[in-house]
């Protein structure tokens, strides 16, 4: 990322203001009432620098009175956004509050109900600026990329008067809904903050109406952006249908956030297609504050660019319609597997890869997580199978991986759910009733997060030359997890349906990596392994070449020319209708479409 001195510059203004905030109690910051205590405080323009954005710490930012004539509008009063550690700092410390949130550093569903938390907790930190929930209380507490201001939006009418009144002021203004995203895409320094998280909602339509009136002929759940997916499987499941959702511990990933406008995309995928492929109609609001429907009939080019071109580039959802489907039972596999050494290892995933195809074809899909050359997993699923049918396309391949000398069988066995929730709950939510990899304690929430994902296509599994080499390139990974979510419908739907990467449509699967850090990790050693993380992924970016891409909801930070790597050729339609919508680029985000020539946190345009 590209950090001009400008930049740095504005940054470090932001934690010298931020370190002079005090309490909690409702106070709206503008540069007016602050003092401005540092030398380079003195020399700051007065305004926001031309083009850019305007934030807290800039005298446009708004004074009290008008931000008090907005807050009285609202459904709920506009708040100070507090980081995440600020009762376990002095001159704040508050013995019960620090403890709970010490206690629930690591909770997914309590991280996403902090206002300034985000499940990866390096994003709430600048340089210099972290308010850690487990370090010394005489640490300092800086405001880091938290914003200034919440809104703690319940109707639509708070977002419309929130991003009106950021539009005709030109304010920097994020959306935040649980705080999953890989790249903090929800905070930013000296922001307004329009929180998502308590608009909720869901409807239930046997056969869902758009809003000219005509009949999808689907039956489908209609959320509000504040739904998160553990609610929804569960609304569903009470209808008696299913949706396909994010596979999160504890289902805390959002339901009509990030997820479905970015892609969306579930083990059950191949048989009923990704989130973005589901989503029937969308309320929106744009920047301006003008709210819109959009659908197959209405408004289809944003229809089109909102589902998949990434949340929130394409407006604020305030309404989301997924398709949902009958139930039908799921016959589940589960395999677990140690190698004694990297050639063993390899011939297993290599062994693995060259199966599935047919096994695609055979209506399997599901997640294969690995660990540095010596763990192997799967956690698949046949929908509609039964012992037969899956012993006769499942068992090839375990014939083949109990012969290859240096395997150890750890766990080998198949179950029938009657339904897709049953299994959702069993193996994401219960951490007790594990079989083989157990999902359930696979969260990083609260830690540092760098992530990375690179598609690859189905032609490399077909040809046993390049499967070889993916499998060396997959034993070079600490750790991470296939995620065979395409095939299936996926690869019979038309590669230009949405705004998704076209080469979703001819991958059969997402490889997904990690790398995790402590609070206290330095910085050389984050960048260390930021660069690591991307230098893992090159083999698979030089075996695929344009035909690969990256998942912009598992994004490499570091990832080259990031439109491409996200998009490929969508990104001139996404461009050119992001600039329709959003001319003033006040809904920008890192790595979103049109923020290609902007700083890192879109603040100010790159001269
Ligand atoms: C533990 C974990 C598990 C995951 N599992 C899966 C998975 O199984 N499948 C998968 O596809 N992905 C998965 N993801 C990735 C997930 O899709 C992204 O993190 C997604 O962006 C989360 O969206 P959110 O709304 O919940 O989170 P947030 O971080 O709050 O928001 C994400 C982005 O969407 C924007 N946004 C939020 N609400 C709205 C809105 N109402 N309108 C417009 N924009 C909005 C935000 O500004 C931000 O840019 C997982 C992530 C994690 C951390
Ligand atoms: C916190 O910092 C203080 C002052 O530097 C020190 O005396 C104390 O031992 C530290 N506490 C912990 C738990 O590290
Ligand atoms: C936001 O609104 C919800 C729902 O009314 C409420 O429970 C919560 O306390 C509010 N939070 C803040 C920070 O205002
Ligand atoms: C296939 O059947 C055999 C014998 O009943 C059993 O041991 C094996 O676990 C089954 N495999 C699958 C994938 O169902
Ligand atoms: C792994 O086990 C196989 C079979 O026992 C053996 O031939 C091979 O040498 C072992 N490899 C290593 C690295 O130990
Ligand atoms: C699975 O992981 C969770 C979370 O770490 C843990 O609480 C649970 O005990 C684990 N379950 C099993 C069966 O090991
Ligand atoms: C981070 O903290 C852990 C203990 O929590 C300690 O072992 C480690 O040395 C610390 N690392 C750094 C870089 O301070
Ligand atoms: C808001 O923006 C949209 C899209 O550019 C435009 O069609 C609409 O007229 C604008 N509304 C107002 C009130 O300016």
């Amino acid at each position: 990322m590209v950090s001009p001195s400008s930049v740095s510059l504005f940054l470090s203004l932001l934690i010298a203001s931020s370190a002079a905030k005090q309490g909690p109690s409702i106070r709206f910051s503008s540069t007016t009432s602050q003092p401005s205590a540092t030398s380079s405080a003195a020399s700051a323009a007065p305004t926001a620098a031309a083009g850019c954005k305007c934030t807290s710490s800039d005298s446009c930012w708004p004074s009290s009175s008008e931000w008090a004539a907005l807050s009285a509008q609202l459904s709920h009063p506009i708040f100070n956004v507090l980081p995440a550690g600020y009762y376990c700092h002095d001159p704040n410390y508050n013995a019960a509050l620090c403890n709970a949130a010490l206690q629930n550093a690591g909770d997914s569903i309590w991280r996403s109900n902090q206002p300034g938390a985000e499940q990866s907790d390096n994003w709430e930190f600048l340089d210099g600026s972290a308010c850690d929930i487990t370090t010394n209380r005489t640490s300092p507490c800086g405001q880091g990329r938290v914003p200034s201001l919440g809104i703690n939006a319940t109707t639509v009418q708070d977002i419309e008067l929130a991003l009106k009144f950021a539009y005709d002021r030109n304010l920097k203004v994020k959306i935040k809904n649980t705080g999953h995203d890989f790249l903090g895409r929800g905070l930013g320094p000296g922001s307004l903050m329009i929180w998502t998280h308590n608009f909720q909602g869901m409807e239930f339509s046997p056969s869902f109406k758009y809003a000219d009136g005509s009949d999808s002929g689907f039956p489908a759940v209609s959320v509000s952006p504040g739904t998160q997916w553990v609610q929804a499987y569960g609304f569903a499941s009470d209808n008696n249908v299913v949706v396909v959702g994010g596979i999160g511990p504890e289902g805390s990933v959002g339901a009509g956030g990030g997820w479905p406008l970015g892609g969306g995309h579930n083990i059950l995928s191949p048989t009923y297609g990704f989130g973005s492929d589901n989503v029937l109609e969308i309320d929106l609001v744009l920047p301006n504050g003008t709210s819109v429907t959009v659908n197959k009939n209405q408004n289809t080019d944003l229809f089109w660019a909102a589902r998949g071109g990434g949340g929130p580039s394409f407006g604020v959802a305030t309404r989301l319609v997924h398709k949902a489907h009958e139930i039908s039972p799921i016959y589940a596999y589960f395999f677990e597997a140690f190698t004694n050494g990297t050639d063993s290892f390899v011939d297993l995933v290599d062994t693995f890869q060259q199966a599935m195809p047919a096994l695609t074809d055979a209506g399997w899909s599901g997640y294969y997580p690995f660990e540095a050359s010596a763990y192997f997993a799967l956690m698949y699923l046949l929908p509609n199978g039964d012992n037969d049918k899956g012993n006769s396309t499942m068992g090839p391949f375990i014939e083949a991986a109990k012969a290859i000398p240096g395997v150890t069988i750890k766990t080998d066995a198949t179950l029938t759910y009657p339904n897709y929730q049953s299994w959702f709950v069993a193996n994401i939510l219960d951490p007790v009733d594990v079989i083989g990899f157990n999902y359930t304690g696979a969260g990083t929430s609260g830690s540092g997060v760098d992530t990375a994902s690179w598609l690859l296509p189905r032609a490399l599994f077909e040809d046993p030359t390049q499967s070889h080499s993916m499998a060396e390139a997959i034993a070079a990974m600490p750790a991470g997890i296939g995620q065979h979510v395409g095939g299936g419908v996926i690869a019979q739907t038309d590669p230009d349906f949405n705004a998704m990467h076209p080469n979703w449509r001819k991958s059969l699967c997402d490889i997904s990596i990690f790398g995790a850090w402590a609070d206290n990790a330095t910085q050389p050693a984050i960048d260390a392994i930021r660069t690591g993380v991307t230098d893992l992924l090159a083999p698979l970016r030089d075996l695929t070449g344009a035909d690969g891409g990256q998942y912009l909801n598992e994004p490499d930070l570091l990832v080259p020319d990031y439109p491409t790597a996200n998009w490929g050729y969508h990104y001139d339609r996404l461009l050119s209708i992001k600039q329709q919508i959003d001319p003033t680029n006040q809904l920008l985000v890192i790595q979103g479409v049109g923020a290609t020539n902007w700083d890192s946190e879109q603040i100010c345009p790159l001269s």
